[in-house]
């Protein structure tokens, strides 16, 4: 028996290795490891075996087994990397089992952005869409950004090449949804209410920065528009985002298109704002928010001494980093096709 279990070993591997795909290598464990394989046949003649000799052969057995079950696996490795994906034995049309475990999902920051669009219309805001490839004047003139500002520096900001335009100025990959503001502006509708979510550029990469990143911009504009009326928006998110336990405050800050300008804080979802280890004091940094300067109202058509407005700009991924249940260590992660991590969502 110990012979015919030999010869069944050396005959699956020269089969195993001979195998061109996973179809094939599924038959020769079935061939050999199955219910009625070769290996499960000859065990049935253990009673034919001296009674003392037994062990020995039920362990080789589970050894010529393990021998066999590791080189079909190592097979299916080599076979997945060197296989392009629809090799000519792949049939296309073939029926395939679709139970809801081989069902995908939509990618976590498209999740994001349907939930941040869903509460900000609850309280009237319409989404807008802008260009990502856009000209200097929306992304920084416009929005009172000096000549030398260091954004435009080419470190920080992705340009194209492409003359200027004499008006405009230089192309580029816009670094941040504010340059939808004297867009939205220039429609010439009063008031305006709008949530502009989408893609953003800088030259930036680590764990907390990615170079193509998600923002929402919310930008009010009407009259008596006031700072109250930013602190009650950011309330109201903060709260439907990350659950009635958190809190925001607005502390100041500088920006080029906003007077008096914010930086949005909101409590540390671990401690609640008693303050620990993730959080500084109790607060983590949410993003910018401020009232809308009178250079950019001017900069849109809008007349400055009538009407007011307040503006805001958060990352998409970072709130999503801050939500209760979701831990993201590394934000690059969310754009490494690490099938693993995203099927945990
Ligand atoms: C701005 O971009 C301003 N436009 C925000 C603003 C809008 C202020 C309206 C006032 C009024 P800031 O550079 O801080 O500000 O970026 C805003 C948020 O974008 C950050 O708080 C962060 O959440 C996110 N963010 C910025 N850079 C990156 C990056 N490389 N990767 C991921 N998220 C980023």
């Amino acid at each position: 028996m110990e012979e015919k279990l030999l010869a069944i070993k050396n005959n699956a591997i020269s089969l195993i290795l001979e195998t061109q795909s996973p179809h094939e290598l599924e038959e020769i464990r079935i061939q050999f490891l199955g219910r009625n394989g070769e290996v499960t046949q000859l065990l049935k003649e253990l009673p034919k075996v001296a009674i003392e000799d037994r062990p020995k052969v039920g362990s080789l057995t589970n050894e010529v087994k393990n021998i066999i079950e590791d080189t079909i696996r190592s097979r299916l490795i080599s076979l997945k990397d060197k296989k392009p994906h629809f090799s000519p034995d792949f049939d296309v049309t073939e029926p395939v089992d679709a139970s809801e475990h081989m069902l995908g999902h939509l990618h976590l920051v498209t999740q994001a952005i349907r939930e941040i669009t869903a509460i900000f219309k609850e309280i009237g805001f319409t989404r807008v869409r802008y260009p990502e490839i856009e000209w200097d004047w929306y992304a920084f003139t416009s929005l009172n950004f000096p000549k030398n500002h260091p954004a435009r520096d080419d470190w920080e900001t992705f340009f194209i090449k492409q003359t200027p335009d004499v008006k405009k100025g230089p192309v580029l990959l816009t670094p941040h949804t504010s340059s939808g503001q004297v867009r939205e502006m220039e429609k010439g509708k009063l008031p305006i209410k709008m949530l502009n979510i989408a893609k953003t550029y800088r030259r930036q990469s680590d764990v907390s920065h990615t170079p193509m990143f998600h923002q929402f911009e919310g930008l009010v504009v009407g009259e008596n528009i006031a700072i109250s009326d930013l602190k009650g928006t950011l309330n109201f998110f903060v709260k439907s985002y990350f659950g009635e336990n958190r809190k925001s405050r607005i502390r100041p800050y500088h920006f080029q298109f906003t007077e008096p300008s914010f930086e949005v804080d909101i409590t540390c979802g671990v401690c609640l704002g008693k303050g620990c280890r993730l959080c500084k004091e109790g607060w983590l940094e949410l993003g910018g928010a401020g009232m809308v300067h009178p250079n950019v109202l001017k900069a849109g058509n809008v007349d400055p001494e009538k009407y007011t407005g307040f503006a805001f700009g958060w990352g998409v991924e970072r709130v999503l980093m801050m939500k209760d249940g979701i831990k993201i260590d590394d934000l690059r992660t969310l754009y490494s096709n690490d099938l693993d991590f995203l099927k945990q969502f």
